[in-house]
């Protein structure tokens, strides 16, 4: 089941603009509606304004009619595991669960499956905000 989320983080990852880093990023989402929606790296001459390819797939996922992650797979060309950056594991964990599987690719498949909790772990959470 994981492997076609493999399959689309891969095919995401050719989208890539990553002309300063030259580190390609792919990410798949497995959403709620059943769909899947990906993403690549966005990079800028500007550095500090390019993203990364989770946020790629989460706004993919959001303007797709998504809601929450089922599971997600992340790859990178250049990274046998590529677990996604502090800031992205912020931004997975506002619409995925404790027990949300992260799948961390290499080239050929599923190498480590993480949860939610493992990955970002002690996560901010209040009910008192608004
Ligand atoms: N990158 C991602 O797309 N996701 C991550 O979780 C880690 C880093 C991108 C950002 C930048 O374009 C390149 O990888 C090098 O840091």
């Amino acid at each position: 089941m994981a492997h076609d989320l493999f399959e689309a983080a891969r095919g995401a990852m050719a989208f890539a603009h990553a002309p300063y880093s030259k580190f390609p990023v792919g990410a798949a989402i497995r959403a709620d509606d059943g769909r899947i929606y990906t993403g690549a790296n966005i990079e800028n001459l500007s550095f500090p304004q390019g993203w990364c390819a989770e946020p790629t797939a989460i706004g993919c996922m959001i303007m797709g009619g998504g809601k929450r992650i089922v599971e997600m797979a992340v790859i990178a060309e250049k990274l046998a595991l590529c677990p996604p950056c502090g800031g992205c594991r912020q931004k997975i964990s506002e619409f995925a669960s404790a027990d949300t599987k992260i799948y961390l690719c290499d080239e050929v498949g599923v190498q480590k499956t993480m949860t939610m909790d493992e990955l970002l772990p002690l996560s901010f959470k209040t009910d008192v905000i608004g």
